[in-house]
């Protein structure tokens, strides 16, 4: 991974040490802030019998984001580097697609936010463990966030999961797949 190297960084770790961990961090900042939008995104466009719970309970996560947000881009200063925040620079950057769903019921959002869930979710612990030797400081900021976002993951699927405890998403690949599958087993 070829990086301009920081003039400066944390005590004990490398320059070196201190361009990587930054350079995951960048995109763990992409994908939350583009979580956040994304939040507000649904906020915005659900409809239907459950809108106000699922309404309501988004803006307290789109907080909770956004406060990560600014964690990060302050733990990628704190390391040397610059942190990038522009809208433009995340969207030539991220590796995956807008959201997909406008406005629609508030279950095919939720199948569908399951999904967004995973993917930040997952790409959140694997930099948790790449970051857990090089930068311990790092690595307890992210395992911070993923107490909150796995908590926020839950409360998503409460909404899809059966008195057995089976999700109607399990099974479906893909953000509209999952939204469909969700909104089909409710009116089921
Ligand atoms: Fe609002």
């Amino acid at each position: 991974m070829a990086q301009k190297l920081p003039k400066y960084t944390v005590p004990s770790l490398t320059k070196q040490q201190g361009a990587e961990v930054a350079a995951i961090l960048q995109q763990r900042l992409d994908s939350l802030n583009d979580l956040a939008l994304t939040l507000k995104h649904i906020h915005w466009n659900v409809v239907g019998p459950h809108f106000i719970a699922v309404h309501e309970m988004l803006d307290p996560q789109v907080d909770a984001v956004r406060l990560m947000v600014d964690a990060i881009a302050e733990r990628i200063a704190t390391l040397g580097v610059a942190p990038v925040g522009t809208p433009g620079a995340l969207v030539a950057n991220r590796t995956w697609d807008d959201y997909s769903i406008g406005r629609d019921g508030a279950i095919a959002h939720l199948g569908a936010l399951d999904e967004v869930y995973v993917g930040v979710i997952s790409d959140h612990r694997q930099a948790a463990k790449d970051t857990e030797e090089t930068d311990p400081v790092t690595n307890d900021l992210l395992i911070g966030h993923l107490h909150e976002l796995e908590l926020f993951h839950w409360f998503v699927r409460a909404h899809l999961e059966s008195s057995g405890g089976a999700l109607s998403t399990a099974a479906a690949d893909g953000e509209k797949a999952s939204a469909r599958k969700a909104a089909e087993k409710e009116s089921a």
